[in-house]
């Protein structure tokens, strides 16, 4: 009932907040039993989290954590009303030119356009303001290094050859999981089959570098592993087996930078590439179809399926 009460006059609130601001409701001031009830908390669990979750470890991110959204947004003067505006104008249209976060659309590739509620939005910015927010472990220091980045702008390799990977890597998996959202697993099938070479090749345009999905186990033969990639790759297996941190290998040559990158499976791969179990009989009968020499069955979760083989020229 309580929740309830305080819902309707959240919902009030938000749609007179334009007309008379004397009724915004301060929740920094409210109880804290009300504080934890606050709509805008669990709207941003699920709907942000998915990608800003703040437990996602570093290198596994495909997002910045919300923390760090926040202080991009939020300066010493700017005021909540402005803060909500700023948060819905940028999911309402996501986009390069209004991005308060260049590094992370860099690196992350600019948010996809999701319709959310203005409502919702304003209710997760109202709570983004008011309260503090999860912050990861790391981040702490992260805050420290982008202090000395803002004095010293160049990007190493390392981060360089990484937001290669990890951008291709979000392109590819976006239009994977829409591919099987819209078409089931089958019809998806046929969109990697045709659309996986053009898509990384058009990432490769966009950075200027030649960027690779090789494996020791292809499916499509031009995607098998060459002796020096092989040997990578069994290192990569042996970090990954043992839960280490899983950092890039870099070969430089003059300019020339050669980056390689682990591709793991998790649970979404294995409608194509795991075992009898996950795999159905329709799915297993059209990709013996399609690649009669296939190896690249038989996986579990958090398996090196492959690597990212990326060449690209560091004075670029
Ligand atoms: C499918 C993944 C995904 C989801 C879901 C998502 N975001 Fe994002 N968001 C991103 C990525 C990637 C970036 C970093 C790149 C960028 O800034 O565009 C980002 C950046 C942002 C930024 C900073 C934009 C800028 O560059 O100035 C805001 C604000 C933001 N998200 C708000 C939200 C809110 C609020 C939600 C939930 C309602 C949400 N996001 C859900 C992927 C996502
Ligand atoms: C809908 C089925 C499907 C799903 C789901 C899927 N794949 Fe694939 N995957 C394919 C097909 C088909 C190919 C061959 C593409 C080609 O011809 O280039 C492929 C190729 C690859 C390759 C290139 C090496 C090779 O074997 O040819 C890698 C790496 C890869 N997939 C990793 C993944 C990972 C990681 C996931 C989960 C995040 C995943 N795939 C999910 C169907 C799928």
């Amino acid at each position: 009932m309580k929740y309830l009460l305080f819902t309707l006059f959240f919902v009030f609130f938000m749609s007179c907040k334009e007309s008379n601001k004397a009724t915004t409701l301060n929740t920094q001031e409210s109880s804290a039993e009300l504080a934890m009830q606050h709509p805008g908390k669990e709207l941003m669990e699920t709907n942000c989290y998915s990608c800003h979750n703040p437990n996602t470890k570093q290198g596994g991110r495909i997002a910045p954590p919300m923390i760090a959204v926040k202080e991009h947004y939020k300066k010493d003067s700017t005021t909540k009303e402005e803060f909500i505006q700023d948060i819905i104008a940028w999911t309402k249209k996501p986009s390069v030119e209004i991005s308060k976060m260049p590094g992370a659309v860099r690196r992350f590739g600019v948010m996809p356009y999701l319709p959310y509620p203005e409502k919702d939005i304003a209710a997760i910015a109202d709570y983004m303001f008011t309260h503090d927010i999860d912050e990861p472990e790391w981040f702490e220091d992260h805050r420290k290094q982008e202090h000395k980045r803002e004095d010293s702008p160049q990007q190493s390799v390392e981060e360089i050859g990484l937001s290669y990977a990890i951008a291709t890597k979000q392109i590819l998996g976006k239009n994977l999981m829409g591919a099987i959202q819209k078409k089931g697993t089958l019809g998806a099938l046929e969109f990697c089959n045709i659309q996986a070479y053009p898509l990384t090749d058009s990432m490769a345009t966009v950075h200027n570098a030649k960027i690779k999905r090789v494996s020791d186990k292809p499916r499509n033969l031009s995607n098998k592993a060459n002796a020096q990639e092989l040997e990578y790759i069994e290192s990569f297996k042996t970090a990954v087996a043992n839960n280490s941190d899983i950092k890039p290998i870099i070969k430089e040559e003059g300019s020339t930078v050669n980056f390689y990158y682990p591709i793991t499976t998790n649970a979404m791969c294995l409608q194509c590439h795991g075992s009898e179990k996950e795999v159905s009989p329709e799915t297993y009968k059209a990709l013996k179809n399609l690649y009669p020499a296939d190896k690249a069955l038989g996986y579990a979760e958090n398996e090196v399926r492959g690597i990212w083989s990326i060449q690209f020229n560091s004075e670029d």
